[in-house]
């Protein structure tokens, strides 16, 4: 299985903040915002990511992951040249998916709840047995997202594209796993009316094909996008707040790679020789000293 994190886009809704760095790399609180998408697939067991990014940002990327060994994991780097829309991603993914399944997911989207991790490890199991996992949760503005319509068995009739009369207020979420022919479909999809491959056509395919599931993400759950200046301050406070009140960090990679059994104490330990004595490696510290 493998995955991609799409870490594209010009940020202008955050410029001029994103002027000279990538969205993907400002911080949420006490590490790179792009560390939490990082974080679902190494809980979801993937090891091998691929980052997609613009020509400007690639550099950066590279210079804060690395090849991901430090995590146990192993980047691939690729270039989108234009924001083409979402779905691209795995038409640019392509080479790497290699007829594999494949999960998807948004650079700029932050998941946090119970559960969790078994919804992943399930989406995970069904994508390999040829069915594709949306995540689907509640919000105030359902006119601004892929929205969900249900049937009487709660079974999804239809996934609408930014409707403008919408039946639900269930968004799809920026985590979508797929089966081995995600690249295949994409490639049949047509520019939308805003110009870009949209998503929710893609996942109208799996829907069509009576292979789509949809998992919801109910109200104890968190799913926050960071697009916006007052929404990326409010998901640092959130972090920070939880962290703080429960002593655990959210998305700290070292942690998650000893915990899925990618590396050893010994391997992090030696990675933390690089990095300076502060409240996030320290937390690695902790964690390594405590386990056992
Ligand atoms: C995209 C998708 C939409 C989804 C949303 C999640 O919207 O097109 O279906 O609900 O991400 O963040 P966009 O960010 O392109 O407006």
């Amino acid at each position: 299985m493998k995955g991609i994190v799409l870490a594209a886009g010009s940020g202008t809704r955050l410029y001029p903040s994103t002027i000279a760095i990538s969205k993907q790399l400002l911080p949420i609180y006490d590490k790179p915002m792009i560390y939490y998408p990082i974080s679902v697939l190494m809980l979801a067991g993937i090891k091998d990511i691929l980052i997609i990014t613009t020509p400007q940002d690639i550099e950066n990327f590279k210079k804060l992951l690395g090849d991901g060994s430090q995590f146990g994991i192993n980047f691939t780097y690729k270039i989108q040249n234009s924001p083409d829309g979402i779905a691209q991603a795995l038409t640019l993914g392509e080479d790497f998916i290699k007829n594999e399944p494949c999960a998807l997911i948004l650079g700029d989207n932050i998941f946090y709840g119970p559960g969790f991790t078994g919804m992943l490890k399930n989406a995970a199991k069904n994508a390999k047995k040829g069915f594709t996992t949306i995540f689907a949760h509640q919000v105030k503005n359902p006119e601004r997202f892929g929205i969900v319509e249900f049937d009487n068995n709660k079974c999804i009739k239809s996934i609408v594209e930014k409707p403008k009369k919408p039946k639900t207020n269930y968004a799809v979420t920026g985590l979508y796993f797929y089966d081995k022919n995600a690249a295949k479909y994409a490639k049949t999809l047509k520019p939308s009316k805003r110009g870009e491959l949209e998503i929710t056509d893609l996942n109208n395919i799996y829907l069509n094909k009576k292979t789509l599931k949809v998992e919801i993400l109910g109200r104890g759950f968190t799913w926050l996008d960071t697009g916006l200046p007052k929404a990326l301050l409010d998901a640092g406070s959130y972090i920070r707040a939880i962290e703080e009140n429960q002593g655990i960090k959210i998305a700290c990679l070292e942690e998650i790679a000893l915990r899925m059994g990618f590396l050893n104490k010994s391997s992090i330990n030696k990675t933390l020789k690089h990095y300076p004595d502060n409240d996030y490696y320290n937390y690695v510290k902790e964690v390594l000293n405590s386990y056992s």
